[in-house]
């Protein structure tokens, strides 16, 4: 009985963490079409989180170059990339052994997607 109520009030505590974090970026993460650029924003996404450098030179991870708008964009052409950082099934997650990527990043990343992911 002790053991149910903890799982319990352990759970309780975790979703409620959740929703707050969330809500917090809702407030802070500001994303449209216009302030999302890829030679501003995205590439400074890609390189924070690491995925240039797994995903760049001769023999770049699973075959997707990221350190080139050519590369990018193959890798949106392919509905790879949308699926590997939002960890949706039957995608490799990104970035590999690192965490998420924060839900206002994930935001300007398909905010870009959807507004044809330009080379702006
Ligand atoms: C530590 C190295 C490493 C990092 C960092 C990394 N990747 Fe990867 N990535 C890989 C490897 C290895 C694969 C191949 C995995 C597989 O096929 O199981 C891969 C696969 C992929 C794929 C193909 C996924 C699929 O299911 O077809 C995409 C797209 C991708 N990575 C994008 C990214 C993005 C975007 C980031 C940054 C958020 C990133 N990667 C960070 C190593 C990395």
């Amino acid at each position: 009985m002790k053991t149910k109520l903890l799982l319990l009030l352990t759970i309780g505590a975790l979703t409620t963490g959740c929703k707050y974090d969330n809500e917090e970026e809702l407030y802070n993460c500001a994303v449209d079409a216009a302030s999302t650029r890829y030679s501003i924003t995205l590439t400074a996404i890609f390189s924070s989180y690491g995925c240039v450098g797994c995903h760049s030179g001769g023999v770049p991870s699973g075959g997707v170059t990221l350190e080139n708008y050519a590369g990018v964009k193959a890798a949106i052409t392919s509905g790879r990339l949308f699926g590997a950082v939002n960890h949706d099934p039957g995608f490799a997650p990104m970035p590999q052994g690192g965490s998420k990527m924060s839900s206002c990043d994930i935001k300007k990343v398909k905010a870009w997607i959807d507004a044809g992911a330009p080379n702006n």
